[in-house]
């Protein structure tokens, strides 16, 4: 079965506002599409692994004339990614060479909080730097690392301060999958910018308390972009890093695209569709097969009406891999006996934005779930349908199941494991929750402006066994 729809109720799509700005594209040349370099450790054995990763400032030749102030990790713009295995002792040093504080967020790592998870408890400030180090026990997949200093991540992240991490393990190793890095398997970190009459991007000019919506896309900080196709398939690990907006892509000959991964890694079986809806902060890793297309074709990724990406088709060798049906188990978490159901409403848009009623407090734990433990969550966006938002609700720390929407099965490309979903204007969903890290973590709205503006709240999962207490910064001691 191949599926083309996008799953949501277009009431619910971003366009609906009033403010919506649809993605144009930019009149300059096509460039190729900027492959993120990968970071080098400092130092690997079997068992452990050292890196250094440090938020900059620079510039990037973005469109023709001056050139664009940027913000990244290891490089101008976004990042150098980061390959993790699981299993392995991973050390990072965090540092800050950029002019205010920082934090490194591992958006999707079940990592403990507040200070490894890097949400606004952990700052770094400037010219400082930070250890931190983990083991990741979860399967293979596609996360990323972004600012997260409360209330500046929407800004910060808009600057630049968001870059790819891949996760690879023994499971994922095995499936007929491709997976060389830059040739067949590529990241598409998808973003919009607006830029000034000299070139560059004016977080304040452009603040809107419901997101800030960019008329330029820019995949992997690239204006413009295509690709060349050297092999029959391509795998794309793909990421909405926007602020706010949502994408909804498809292909100009309606090539199917065969989902294979969300959030948290790899799902239980393959999704074949023509169009993919992304809200802000989910992932997808899909397999293109273009063994319809000559060498000399080129077919463009759309999202809407706006072509984003075009893929040149060269010489390839015939692949005939053909995908199992089943490819892989994830975790059964069964519900522990006597948890009641954990209830979240998603309040209001604009600056009125809450969750159950509450504006963020860093020091205040709103919640408490006992560590390894599972529990029904049901998020319910209040909003209403007809000048409403969708609001993609995002947990720290944990990755979960989606039980239910409205009482219905998920959409089919929903039975991964994810840290992201999407909640439609009066709609309810039903998540299975399970921490496997204790500390105190951050669940919110993944439009970066409603983060910002209090549509965020804090859990702690503690251990009864080792019982702690936190001291939570507030927003002045920052
Ligand atoms: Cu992408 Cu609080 O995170
Ligand atoms: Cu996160
Ligand atoms: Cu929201």
């Amino acid at each position: 079965k191949i599926y083309t729809d996008y799953f949501y109720d277009p009431n619910g799509f971003d366009t609906q506002d009033a403010a919506y700005k649809p993605l144009k594209q930019y009149p300059c040349a096509p460039k190729p599409l900027n492959i993120p370099a990968l970071l080098q450790p400092d130092k690997e054995t079997a068992s452990d692994v050292y890196y250094t990763v440090t938020a900059q400032a620079g510039e990037v030749q973005l469109v023709p004339g001056p050139k664009t102030k940027t913000w990244g990790y290891n490089a101008p713009l976004l990042g150098k990614f980061l390959v993790f295995k699981r299993g392995q002792h991973t050390h990072i040093t965090l540092r800050n060479e950029l002019p205010e504080l920082t934090t490194f967020h591992w958006h999707g790592a079940d990592v403990p909080g507040p200070i490894t998870d890097g949400g606004c408890h952990a700052p770094v400030y400037p010219h400082q730097e930070r250890k931190i180090d983990f083991t990741l026990e979860q399967p293979a997949c596609f996360m990323w690392l972004h600012a997260h200093p409360c209330p500046l991540t929407a800004e910060q992240v808009y600057k630049g301060l968001a870059t790819g991490v891949i996760v690879r393990d023994d499971v994922e190793a095995q499936l007929p999958f491709p997976r060389n890095y830059g040739v067949d398997d590529i990241p598409l970190v998808l973003q919009d910018r607006n830029f000034t009459a000299d070139n560059q991007w004016d977080y304040q000019r452009d603040y809107d308390p419901d997101g800030v919506l960019g008329e330029t896309p820019l995949i992997n900080g690239t204006v413009n972009p295509y690709f060349d196709v050297t092999t029959q398939r391509v795998r794309l690990r793909i990421l909405n890093g926007s602020n706010r907006r949502e994408w909804r892509l498809h292909f100009s000959d309606d090539t199917v695209m065969t989902q294979i991964g969300s959030d948290g890694g790899i799902m239980p079986a393959p999704v074949k569709m023509t169009k993919l809806m992304l809200a802000c902060a989910e992932r997808a890793e899909v397999i293109i097969d273009f063994g319809h297309h000559q060498p000399g074709d080129t077919v463009t990724l759309y999202s809407d009406d706006t072509p984003i990406l075009e893929f040149r088709i060269h010489d390839y060798a015939p692949d005939h891999t053909v995908l199992p049906d089943h490819l892989v188990d994830i975790p059964a978490y069964h519900v522990t006996p006597g948890t009641p159901v954990r209830k979240f409403t998603l309040d209001g848009t604009d600056d009125k934005v809450m969750i159950n009623g509450k504006k963020f407090n860093m020091t205040r734990i709103d919640e408490r779930q006992q560590l390894n433990t599972t529990e029904y969550w049901e998020i319910t966006n209040t909003n209403s349908c007809h000048n409403g938002m969708g609001h993609p609700f995002h947990v720290h720390s944990t990755q979960f199941e989606i039980v239910s929407r409205n009482g219905h099965a998920p959409n089919p490309n929903e039975h991964g494991l994810k840290d992201t979903v999407q909640v439609n204007p009066q709609e309810t969903v039903r998540l299975k929750v399970h921490f496997t890290c204790p500390g105190v973590f951050m669940y919110h709205c993944h439009i970066i402006e409603h983060e910002d503006g209090g549509m965020m709240g804090q859990i702690e999962v503690f251990d009864p066994e080792h019982p702690r207490t936190y001291e939570l910064m507030n927003m002045k001691t920052l």
